[in-house]
């Protein structure tokens, strides 16, 4: 009998430090591991779509349909280039101005509640990855709602710790209010650089504050990653053997160790 999906949001509320990327990338990895993977697109600048080919006219089902109620979630996923990769795409419709309108009640349940609802059509995924704007606001708190746990890419640059305890913060709220079970998957250092001191300060700041909670895996700074989105795959089919490639690997290898661990547990 097939498992429920695995939710994970991928969030940070910074701007710019790999999320879309590393939505794109461990999605493709986890796809590479015969995971069945879809991708939600939650983010109104709809990178991840292009990224992964789905042109604007291909677009009309998306997201924001799903979360208004007007399509159901297999009328909404579209298969990508890479076996066992799907993907609901994002438009600017998404911005959360018209998400705001709906009763204050029920507009951080709107992603759960028809994940729950499609519950029979989810079981054809393994995980779903949400990619997450750059905001704390109405959309990731909804991913928050709708997961079992975030990962929280955090570039390997100054200041990459300050904003994590507002994340947190929220994450807590969350906890608190609207899904007790919420956990940090991992946090997952990006762009990083071992010739750069300012990196392995990053590092060790980051596993000595969080400790296990910082993946072993560290994606490093590599062109490639920057190159596959305008080619509209991920950089594991654009260049297998990069560095990028190599590490998303990895990291999916890991978080598929972590929950074996955790189900054992
Ligand atoms: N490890 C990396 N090495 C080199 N470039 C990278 C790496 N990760 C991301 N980038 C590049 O950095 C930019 C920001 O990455 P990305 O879009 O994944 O961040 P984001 O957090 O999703 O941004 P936003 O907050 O706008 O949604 C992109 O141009 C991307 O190609
Ligand atoms: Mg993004």
């Amino acid at each position: 009998m097939a498992n429920d999906p695995k939710i994970i949001a991928i969030a940070n509320q910074k701007g710019g430090v790999g999320k879309t990327t590393t939505t794109i990338n461990l999605g493709a990895a986890l796809a590479e591991q015969n995971k069945r993977v879809l991708l939600i697109d939650l983010d109104p600048q709809g990178n991840a779509s292009t990224g992964l080919g789905i042109d604007h006219d291909k677009r009309d089902a998306t997201t924001y349909d799903l979360l208004s109620g007007d399509v159901t979630l297999s009328e909404a996923v579209q298969k990508t280039s890479v076996d066992h990769l799907s993907i609901i795409p994002a438009t600017t419709d998404l911005s959360s101005a018209d998400l705001e309108l709906v009763d204050n009640a029920k507009r951080s349940f709107l992603l759960r509640d028809v994940l729950r609802a499609s519950s029979a059509e989810a079981l054809d995924f393994d995980y779903i990855l949400i990619d997450c704007p750059p905001s704390l606001n109405i959309l990731t708190v909804n991913a928050m709602v709708a997961a079992q746990s975030i990962i929280v890419p955090l570039q390997s640059e100054f200041f990459a710790l300050e904003g994590l305890s507002q994340l947190i913060l929220t994450v807590r709220d969350v906890r608190q209010t609207a899904n007790p079970d919420l956990r940090i998957e991992g946090i997952a250092l990006t762009m990083y650089d071992s010739r750069n001191n300012l990196s392995l300060q990053v590092e060790d700041d980051a596993r000595e504050n969080m400790g296990d909670m910082v993946f072993k895996t560290v994606i490093p700074r590599n062109v490639r990653l920057s190159e596959a989105p305008s080619f509209a795959i991920p950089v594991l089919t654009y260049d297998s053997g990069s560095k990028g490639s190599t590490a998303y690997r990895s990291l999916a290898k890991e978080l598929i160790e972590k929950e074996k661990k955790m189900r054992a547990a």
